[in-house]
């Protein structure tokens, strides 16, 4: 394959609202990104992905945009956004844009307009159908509970909205819609920018009448077409946010001779916690035997013909550590076990805020402390439907996407260095452990490992290409595995679970192996009987 800047690239995802307020009023905003911008850089970091900037109502924090072209009033202004293109231009950072066009706010004019009538030019730029029975025309349920079609009154039609009703649909049959799109991402890419990651894009070829959400027929034909009338004549990175992708849907996207995008976001092992064809709120136990098959079939099916995403967390998801790592007496451990884990695999790796200081899940006592609408409404749908209300907040405590959005943990300050205000969502009360001003201070910090396995990547040819091999597929304990690339062989052993545990690693070698990095320190090199102490993981090279 074709090599590629962002094969070697690290991204760093920012969630605007929660990273840094420079103006008090307990926002984040754009400046509050630019202070931090040499922090990131001394991190490594190459790529920003910047979560909507955009103007919003905030009904999904950001995810309904009422103006692409504009920037949310709490954020700043397009001043601001130029000066932060320009500063981590400066700093060698490029800037990722999120791509939110499956939808648009209730309240961007193309909606206000499409409302007004049923021949106003605008109408058709949505998803209109007509009641059957008197009731919805059919049976598609919103990610957000609930039905996913909403009533309008005044026309007496249904518009589709497979989030929140504030999110209704674009409809990509309309060829104008298209244009519209590939226009709005000129402007961007004309600004300077390093690329898109693509909002649920595995929604845009949807077929609402015969129940179809992800993976239409016309997808990759809508796909092409973006590419080609966009960022293809440009060399940048492009990342799709694809729930349904599977290997072979993957390379659909991604095999360079199909003109369509650098890479998706598979979310096969984020799922393993979740009752087989129930939702993400139905919680079932882990098996790291399932994550080891999930991330190797990855690793080895895109092999020549695509490229991974390696990421962990999102604005999305509950914290690692929080989930198949020990946020209390290994929290320092098993975060930089999992971060090795992830880091010695091939694809590009992406770091969501916090990650690389260990930040933890969240538990409030109330629902009213929750600020996220897919938590809200479950909540609400699910107590009318008679579940028990500690039932409940145990699915959130696991899964709610606050967990990922309190404010990112400065220092020991009040609100965590934060904001000098009230901050818009409470912050998490173990800041006084957990920030980035202690974490600069300790060199064995969570921070440092993740600086050092970065450097590795930026230093090891065989951590970005070499061939990926796992090893014993059925120990329940212990993810272990290789990479070797012309004749240079690593090796990465993580121990999951806070025992004592011995790895055999049963392949002659050599010479004794060099350890490139240790979450413990006096690592054993012994490697045919390697006696593992809790979350140990090491990176050796034979
Ligand atoms: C996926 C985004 O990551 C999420 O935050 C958002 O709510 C939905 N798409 C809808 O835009």
């Amino acid at each position: 394959m074709e090599r590629k800047w962002w094969h070697s690239s690290v991204v760093y995802q920012i969630y605007p609202r929660s990273f840094k307020d420079s103006n008090g009023d307990g926002i984040g905003d754009i400046q509050g990104i630019i202070e931090k911008l040499d922090y990131l850089k001394d991190l490594g970091i190459d790529v920003i992905w910047l979560s909507p900037v955009y103007k919003s109502p905030n009904d999904d924090n950001g995810y309904d945009i009422s103006d692409y072209y504009d920037i949310m009033d709490e954020f700043g202004t397009m001043e601001d956004m130029d000066i932060l293109l320009s500063e981590s231009k400066k700093r060698g950072i490029k800037i990722l844009m999120d791509l939110v066009v499956n939808h648009t706010s209730d309240e961007h004019k193309w909606f206000i307009e499409a409302k007004k009538s049923k021949d106003n030019e605008y109408r058709d730029y949505y998803i209109w159908r007509k009641p059957v029975n008197g009731k919805e025309p059919n049976e598609l349920i919103s990610t957000f509970s609930g039905s996913a079609w909403e009533y309008d009154e005044a026309s007496g039609e249904y518009y589709l909205h497979l989030f929140s009703k504030k999110q209704p649909d674009l409809n990509w049959e309309n060829e104008k819609v298209r244009e519209e799109v590939w226009k709005m991402m000129n402007f961007w890419i004309d600004k300077g920018i390093g690329g898109f990651r693509m909002d649920v894009i595995d929604l845009v070829g949807k077929v609402p009448d015969e129940m179809i959400k992800e993976n239409g027929p016309m997808l990759h034909n809508y796909l092409q077409e973006m590419n080609k009338n966009s960022f293809g004549k440009h060399d940048l990175l492009t990342v799709g946010e694809t729930w349904g992708a599977t290997p072979e849907v993957a390379k659909l996207y991604s095999n360079p001779n199909r003109n369509e995008l650098s890479m998706v976001f598979q979310f096969e092992h984020i799922s393993l916690d979740k009752i087989p064809g129930k939702n993400k709120w139905d919680l079932k136990p882990l098996d790291l035997r399932d994550l080891k098959r999930v991330f190797s079939k990855w690793q080895t099916e895109l092999e020549g013909e695509g490229w991974n995403s390696l990421f962990w967390n999102n604005h999305d998801l509950p914290r690692i550590v929080s989930r198949w790592g020990n946020d209390k007496e290994y929290r320092v451990e098993s975060a930089k076990m999992l971060a090795t884990l992830l880091h010695g695999l091939k694809g590009t790796p992406y770091i969501y805020q916090g990650e690389e200081i260990g930040m933890t899940n969240i538990k409030f006592d109330t629902i009213e402390e929750y600020n996220d609408i897919e938590i809200r409404n479950m909540y609400k749908d699910r107590i009318a439907r008679g579940f028990k209300h500690e039932e409940i907040m145990e699915s959130i405590y696991a899964k709610g996407r606050d967990n990922a959005r309190t404010p990112m943990q400065w220092s020991e300050e009040e609100n965590a260095g934060f904001t000098t205000g009230k901050p818009w969502l409470t912050i998490n009360e173990n800041y006084k452990d957990i920030n980035v001003e202690r974490a600069l201070k300790d060199k064995n910090s969570i921070f440092y490992h993740y600086k050092k396995l970065i450097e590795l990547r930026k230093e090891n040819e065989v951590i970005i290409y070499g061939d990926y091999t796992l090893i014993d597929p059925d120990d329940k304990d212990i993810y272990a595995y290789t990479r070797e690339l012309n004749g240079d062989k690593i090796l990465v052993v993580c121990n999951f679970y806070s025992e004592n545990i011995e790895f055999n690693y049963k392949d002659i070698v050599n010479k004794e192996p060099n350890i490139l990095l240790s979450n413990y320190s006096n690592s054993s090199t012994n490697i045919n009987k390697l006696k593992l102490r809790p979350y140990e993981a090491i990176m050796f090279r034979l």
